[in-house]
């Protein structure tokens, strides 16, 4: 757990706290219709890194890591509650993310980390050195049986 200043309020940052409900929140926040508390329950419990930053009792952002931990990292819902946002907040997910990768990736090695924007996003991750490439986001909502 760490604290951070000089954004208004003092936050707290956990690390692998997050919890489904509040993602689940956090999500419903910006996105709506959220996934079911089981699938989120399991997608916690197998995420790499997970990152969450509270106000007080309050959450307010969360960001997550998956990835195999050698070759392969993939950000996914980084998300900062619209009345939190531009506060350095979003900035400060994406730099504890990448401290994660430097804490546990092979010394050395280059490792492809991906991320999937929407595009009024995507200059938001332009920041950090993140740039589109000629290979396309393919996808499929796949009925489980
Ligand atoms: C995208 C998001 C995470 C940014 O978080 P934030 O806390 O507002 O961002 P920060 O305040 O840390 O901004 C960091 C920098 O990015 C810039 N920035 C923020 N949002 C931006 C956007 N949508 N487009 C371009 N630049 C953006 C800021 O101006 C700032 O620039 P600076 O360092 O030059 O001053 C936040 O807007 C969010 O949660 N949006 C809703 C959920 C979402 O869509 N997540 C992304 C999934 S693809």
């Amino acid at each position: 757990m760490g604290e951070v200043t000089g954004m208004g309020n003092e936050l707290t940052v956990k690390y692998n706290e997050l919890t489904a409900e509040e993602f689940i929140f956090l999500w419903e926040s910006v996105w709506g219709n959220a996934p079911t508390l089981e699938q989120t329950r399991l997608a916690m419990e197998h995420t790499l890194f997970r990152v969450s930053v509270f106000d007080g009792e309050n959450i307010v952002a969360m960001a997550r890591m998956n990835g195999d931990m050698g070759l392969a990292y993939y950000i996914k819902d980084v998300i900062v509650r619209p009345e939190y946002q531009g506060r350095g907040i979003g900035k400060m997910l994406i730099d504890e993310l990448f401290r994660f990768i430097n804490d546990n990736g092979v010394s050395g090695t280059d490792i492809f980390v991906e991320l999937a924007a929407m595009p009024d996003k995507i200059s938001f991750y332009e920041k950090f050195g993140f740039s589109a490439n000629e290979a396309q986001r393919l996808g499929i909502m796949y009925k489980v049986k």
